[in-house]
């Protein structure tokens, strides 16, 4: 597998505060890596480095063999890096529909003047975004289906309104996309099913994913490999039963030896 993205001695630092020191990551076209890590280890620091709202202040950042450190976001969108944040970004006075199709346009050509006179271009560019939202919105199944599509995003559920904004992801019709923990504030079944649909997006859209997750039944059933970080650092990488049992990380998420734990 050829490499899509890559990480080269990447770092930020904001003021006397590594966020992301030295860091070496790569994922190769068609897998599913986890970043893990405790609370403030830096992951989304590292998405924001990916999609251009950071600079790195040292180091590169690569994506299909280009460097894309200081690239402008809407450029690296373009590229094919499409994300979801952590807080949602959602317009809740928008429809389902609405919401998907304001994800696309950055994607589009026609010029504003162009949509106003609604020119034969404007209005073949209306229907093809239409026609994006629906077929991704689709994705989602019942879901996000039918009824929904025209009902204020203000009315979804929580776990729903998680959906849409990977939907709005999708929408840029990305090559890599980062999910940012997409399971947070979702109960069991919601859970099962997000980490599915993952897995489908991999698998029938062809979607390169590099997810941040707390919950380690998701990055067990989805990741291909998993990346642990601790003040901005790679702790180790590799399977999931590998990092899961790794001391240092243990040792990051609970603060303390592991082998003080076990003789509890
Ligand atoms: N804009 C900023 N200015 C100053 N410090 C920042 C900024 N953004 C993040 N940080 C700091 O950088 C470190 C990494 O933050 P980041 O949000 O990347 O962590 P995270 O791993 O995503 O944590 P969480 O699991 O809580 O979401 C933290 O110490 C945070 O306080
Ligand atoms: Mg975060």
């Amino acid at each position: 597998m050829a490499r899509l993205l890559e990480l080269q001695r990447a770092s930020l630092a904001f003021g006397g505060l590594h966020a992301v020191r030295d860091l070496d990551l790569d994922v190769r076209e068609g897998e599913i890596v986890s970043l893990i890590g405790p609370n403030g280890a830096g992951k989304t620091t590292i998405f924001n480095l990916i999609t251009g709202v950071y600079t790195p202040t040292g180091g590169d950042i690569r994506f299909a063999d280009q460097s894309i450190a200081g690239l402008l976001p809407h450029k690296i969108t373009r590229l094919g890096v499409a994300r979801t944040f952590q807080s949602l970004r959602l317009f809740l006075n928008m429809t389902v529909k609405e919401n998907v199709k304001a994800a696309t346009y950055g994607a589009t050509k026609a010029m504003p003047w162009e949509s106003i006179l609604r020119t034969p271009r404007a209005r073949r560019e209306e229907r093809e975004v239409d026609a994006l939202a629906e077929d991704v919105l689709s994705f989602f199944g019942e879901r996000l289906m039918g009824y929904r599509w025209d009902q204020p995003a203000y009315v979804l559920s929580y776990a729903n309104r998680r959906r849409l904004e990977i939907a709005r992801a999708l929408a840029a019709r990305p090559r890599l996309l980062l999910l940012d923990e997409p399971a947070a504030g979702m109960n069991p079944s919601e859970t099962h099913e997000i980490t599915e649909l993952i897995g489908r997006l991999r698998d029938e859209r062809g979607v390169t994913i590099l997810v941040i997750e707390h919950d380690m039944h998701v990055v067990e059933g989805i990741s291909d490999r998993v990346i642990a970080l601790d003040h901005g650092e790679k702790v180790t990488e590799g399977t999931f039963d590998h990092c899961a049992t790794h001391p240092a990380v243990v040792e990051s998420y609970l603060g303390r030896d592991p082998d003080a734990l076990a003789a509890e």
